[in-house]
């Protein structure tokens, strides 16, 4: 459903993103894990083209995405959603204005209609009843599920997660996993989940793909990486400060690649 190929790209004179190859099923949840700063989010953008690629492209259900002009465009992102890494929700609007965005903007739906889609999907992320609260009233894990719950009312093919569990309690963090794994097995969603929090990554994936110095090192199924030899993933995975990875990459990350 999802290709991307030989997908690179620079910012500000960083490659960031070095020949990227991956390819997601139809159906499938992909996680992509890789530290901070490692072109996770970059790499969504490209996906629901927000950003554009030096080289390389991406195939969504037979179309190269990064050809579509702007018109096109939206229709492709009619059917992703993605789960932005902050929330991005519009500081000036209520929670139900946020969630009902795109389907005030895109839809021509019945307010009665938009309501209820608001209210359903306000529940499967578990705010019920917040409708009227403002953003800034929020903590940063209901912000995160008030994305989330934009993004279910879409009903969209494709769901891309950015960091759906980080900064948000153990019990919340499992309640989404859980969400995860159900749109998966009964919707049928694909979807590609970027985190670092390995206990989510092995709870939701399929399958799991690593990101260093702006490649994929790693790919494959929750038992493979979980037994992994690669020195870099295996470290990641353990999160042990000793190993390849140091400290030291932090100050030089960037200028490496
Ligand atoms: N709009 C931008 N302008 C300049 N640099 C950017 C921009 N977006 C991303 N970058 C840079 O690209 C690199 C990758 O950023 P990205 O946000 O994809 O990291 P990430 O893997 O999602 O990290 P995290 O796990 O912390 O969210 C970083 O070095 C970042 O500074
Ligand atoms: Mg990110």
């Amino acid at each position: 459903m999802i290709t991307i190929n030989n997908l690179t790209k620079k910012i500000d004179n960083n490659l960031i993103l070095n020949n990227i190859n991956l390819k997601i099923e139809t159906g499938e949840t992909k996680v992509i894990i890789g530290r901070s700063g490692v072109g996770k989010s970059v790499l969504l953008k490209h996906i629901v083209g927000i950003m554009k690629p030096d080289s390389g492209n991406i195939v969504i259900n037979d179309k190269d995405i990064t050809l579509l002009p702007e018109k096109e465009l939206n229709k492709v992102r009619m059917e992703i959603g993605l789960v932005f890494q902050g929330g991005a929700l519009f500081d000036s609007m209520n929670v139900e204005e946020n969630v009902a965005f795109v389907l005030n903007e895109f839809m021509k739906l019945s307010r009665k209609v938009v309501k209820e889609k608001v209210a359903d999907a306000l529940a499967m992320v578990g705010l019920q009843g917040i409708e009227k609260m403002m953003p800034s009233q929020l903590s940063g894990g209901m912000r995160k599920r008030v994305s989330l719950a934009r993004v279910l009312c879409m009903e969209p093919e494709i769901i891309l997660y950015d960091e759906p569990t980080t900064g948000v309690d153990p019990i919340t963090a499992d309640a989404i996993n859980n969400l995860i794994v159900e749109l998966h097995d009964k919707l049928k969603v694909t979807s590609i989940v970027v985190t670092h929090d390995m206990s989510s990554a092995y709870k939701v994936a399929d399958s799991i793909a690593m990101i260093y110095h702006g490649r994929v090192i790693a790919e494959g199924k929750p038992e493979d990486i979980k037994k992994t030899n690669h020195p870099v993933v295996k470290q990641f995975i353990s999160g042990d400060a000793r190993g390849p990875i140091t400290e030291n990459e932090n100050l030089i990350f960037g200028h490496v690649r």
